[in-house]
């Protein structure tokens, strides 16, 4: 199987032929929610950790720039930063830090602009370079921002597989709604999977997948898929203390093995390259030149 990466080129657009590991491409998966503070960075670092305990290898991506929410999960305290790429001092292999047996972090803290915004020249040609690692892994897992910028919304458009976490909240849901909207009006992205985080049982998680779908189905031409759903649990307040995704901190818990069985569905339900259309980030680049 073949995959296109797209690689910006002088201004210009170029579609490349890549292969992954045992000649498949790396499947682009991204993490993305409407509102903030709904899970996706730890729903990323443990769903990373459970496809590579399946044998999986992983680029855990944060997509999130100048905040450095994978630094925090994982603990890194000195890497390569993106400004050193942006000036040639450095490759972006240099950049990557490997976390966990198959899990790479490549972290998007900046050195010098610190929490100020990098130009968005600047991140595509930073992303745009990870299409050179794109043979070594089997899975790039992108831990977006919150909302609908057009960041987020652009690394949306680039993954092959969406998937979108919510949570029972009122605002988390119409947030949700409001990320799909203008992701399939703008980039014309049709299918989603929704993952429910913090809910009390599976029905509440059912409940939040109809009533969202509810509203999709009725107002905008889109698919939403129910990926999964993990419970509130109190472990994660311990988990994040010690700076560890709760599958390397409480292995056996409940948390832990909630996510195992979610990397099998990523592993088994064929969570695959998008086939239709070409990536829209060059226009949207353009529409920030
Ligand atoms: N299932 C859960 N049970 C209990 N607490 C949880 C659960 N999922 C996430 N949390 C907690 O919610 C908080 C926010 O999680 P996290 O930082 O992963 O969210 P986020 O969506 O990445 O946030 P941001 O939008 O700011 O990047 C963390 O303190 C985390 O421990
Ligand atoms: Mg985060």
């Amino acid at each position: 199987m073949e995959g296109r990466m797209l690689h910006v080129v002088k201004g210009q657009e170029k579609s490349v032929r890549v292969m992954g590991r045992d000649g498949r491409p790396a499947k682009v998966i991204s993490v993305t929610s409407g509102k903030g503070g709904v899970g996706k960075s730890s729903v990323t670092s443990n769903l990373a950790l459970g496809l590579a305990a399946k044998g999986a290898r992983v680029l855990l991506i944060d997509g999130d720039f100048g905040l450095a929410n994978l630094d925090i999960m994982f603990d890194l305290r000195s890497h390569r930063t993106v400004d050193e790429v942006l000036r040639g001092e450095v490759t972006i292999r240099e950049v990557v830090v490997t976390v966990a047996d198959g899990v790479d972090v490549l972290p998007a803290s900046s050195g010098l602009h610190g929490m100020t915004s990098l130009r968005m020249e600047d991140k595509v040609r930073y992303l745009d370079a990870i299409t050179e690692l794109e043979l070594d892994y089997d899975y790039f897992l992108i831990d977006t921002g919150a909302g609908i910028s057009d960041e987020v919304t652009w690394l949306n458009s680039r993954a092959d597989e969406i998937v979108l976490v919510a949570t029972p909240e009122p605002t988390s849901l119409a947030d949700a709604y409001a990320l799909i909207k203008v992701m399939s009006q703008k980039h014309k992205i049709k299918r989603y999977r929704l993952l429910v985080n913090q809910v009390k049982s599976e029905a509440e998680a059912l409940r939040v997948f109809q009533h969202l779908t509810g509203v999709t189905d009725r107002f905008l031409n889109v698919t939403v898929d129910f990926f999964g759903f993990v419970l509130w649990d109190d472990l994660w307040t311990h988990s994040i203390r010690q700076r560890k995704p709760i599958l390397s901190a409480f292995p056996g818990s409940q948390s832990a093995k909630r996510f195992l069985e979610l990397a099998d569905t990523i592993k088994r339900s064929g969570f695959s390259r998008r086939t239709e259309g070409p990536p829209h980030f060059f226009k949207t680049l353009m529409g920030h030149a």
